[in-house]
């Protein structure tokens, strides 16, 4: 029997306030859209219907995938009419999994044991909130059978009292789904088409409904407004530091931790305050990092101690270093181990040997640095002529002298020593100093300019 999913998200989203449709705000560094589409992807169902309206094509334009079709309602009249416009591209016999666009926690699980059982009926996913205001309401009869679903705005004063509420999550058997959709009226406060108006309308036909209640009211939350978006990042970000603590991760405090994509731990790591981890981040066994960290698709080994305030993004740390404070790792650094970085330096593009130490105000762009290399403060490789970036090389054993300029393509050869304030235009040959300073002199009885009358107006 095969399985249909259909996303709505062609609402405007006006309680947002914004000039862009709902479903590409984020939560987790993740558009709304994409936790949902992840979701229906996990039930590895024949088809995903997106239904897009609002907004244009931002949304075809932005989550364009082989695997998704994407409908346009237009105009938006209310979310039965937005499943109406799927209708066409959906199996005749099968099963039809409604999701909202605007529901991004709705576990695998949960949707997983939604599904499982009956498939002759509609099923709804509801839930109890405690303060159940916006959502629509799950009226029962004497027996506990549902009957209906109504909206907040058409609910009567007894019917609002109900806490248990419609999570959008709809299981329809795809037979009825036509004869249905066509007979939804608007005849509601909002004048729109709703999709929730098919389980009157399938009691009168005596199709069976079937409500399962999820029992975590979070999976079923809805963002409508900058708040709700909020909350639900706040939850989805202390979901993700109680799973953290619950493997063994210290952190010093749960609730300043943003995950923003996928973190694994090792044993023994520790993570301070305020830090942010985007895209898949590795910390391996004994990691730790200091307090205000910015760590984007990176892998850190065993060992490694990374001090306060360092931004870190597709690199590769090997293990035992020490880097920072204020270090910064751009793409494609990948260090070996027990290397220093330290302070106001910046690393791109380059690799560098086990042992080495920079540890103070340096640029290392496109290079290659050897094994026990000593950088001193401030020297710089200087890749770029305006035009082109060349790429220096530092071989095992270098010491490079402070507030040096290597002027790439340039090659500092194994064992080689350059002095302080050079600016090195051409190889540096091997255990030989190298240096580029003019001879110091000093000038006997030197008078310090004085202060003259203004001379220029
Ligand atoms: C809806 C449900 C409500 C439920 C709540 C759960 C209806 C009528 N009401 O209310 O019972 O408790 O969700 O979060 O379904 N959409 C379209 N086309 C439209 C209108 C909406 O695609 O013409 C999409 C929206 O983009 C959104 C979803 O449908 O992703 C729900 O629409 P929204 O307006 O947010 O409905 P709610 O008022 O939250
Ligand atoms: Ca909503």
């Amino acid at each position: 029997m095969p399985l249909n999913v259909v996303i709505l998200a062609a609402g405007k989203g006006t309680r947002m306030f914004s000039s862009r449709p709902k479903v590409p705000h984020e939560v987790a560094g993740k558009p709304l859209l994409a936790h949902v589409v992840h979701s229906a992807r996990q039930l590895k169902p024949k088809k995903i219907c997106i239904v897009y309206g609002h907004g244009g094509e931002i949304i075809p334009q932005t989550f364009r995938a082989p695997d998704l079709i994407f409908v346009k309602q237009e105009p938006q009249l209310g979310t039965g009419h937005a499943l109406l416009q799927a209708l066409p591209h959906l199996n005749k016999t099968g099963l039809t999994l409604v999701l909202y666009g605007d529901v991004p926690l709705t576990t695998n699980k949960t949707l997983t044991w939604f599904l499982a059982g009956e498939r002759n009926s509609i099923g709804i996913l509801t839930t109890r909130l405690d303060d159940p205001s916006g959502y629509g309401r799950i009226i029962r009869d004497a027996k506990g059978t549902i009957t209906a679903i109504v909206e907040e705005r058409d609910a009567t004063v007894q019917q609002l009292k109900i806490t248990e509420i419609n999570s959008g999550i709809m299981a329809i058997p795809n037979q009825f789904l036509s004869g249905l959709l066509q007979k939804i009226d608007n005849h509601n406060a909002q004048k729109e088409f709703f999709l929730t108006s098919i389980i009157a309308l399938a009691r009168k036909q005596n199709i069976c409904i079937y409500g399962k209640q999820v029992e975590h009211g979070w999976e079923t939350l809805g963002v409508n407004s900058k708040t709700q978006l909020a909350q639900l990042e706040r939850l989805h970000q202390s979901l993700e530091a109680h799973k953290l603590l619950e493997s063994g991760v210290t952190l010093l405090d749960p609730t300043r931790l943003d995950v923003r994509g996928e973190l694994s731990c090792g044993n023994d790591v520790s993570i301070d305050v305020n830090c942010i981890f985007e895209g898949v981040v590795k910390l391996n066994d004994g990691v730790s990092i200091g307090a205000n960290c910015v760590i984007k698709n990176s892998i850190v080994a065993a060992g490694t101690k990374i001090l306060p305030f360092c931004h870190i993004e597709d690199a590769k740390i090997g293990r035992d270093c020490r880097i920072g404070p204020y270090a910064r790792l751009r793409p494609g650094t990948a260090i070996e181990a027990e290397v220093h970085i330290g302070n106001f330096v910046e690393v791109k593009n380059t690799k560098i040997g086990t042992k080495t130490k920079a540890n103070h105000l340096s640029y290392l762009g496109d290079s290659l640095i050897g094994r026990n290399v000593n950088i001193g403060a401030g020297a710089i490789t200087c890749n770029y002529d305006g035009a082109n970036k060349y790429q220096t090389i530092i071989e095992d054993d270098v010491f490079i002298g402070s507030d040096t300029q290597l002027i790439a393509p340039v090659v500092v050869k194994r064992g080689a020593t350059i002095g302080a304030g050079t600016t090195l235009t051409k190889d540096a040959p091997a255990g030989a100093l190298t240096l580029s300073r003019t001879k110091q002199v000093s000038i006997k009885n030197w008078k310090r300019p004085a202060k003259k009358k203004s001379v220029v107006k």
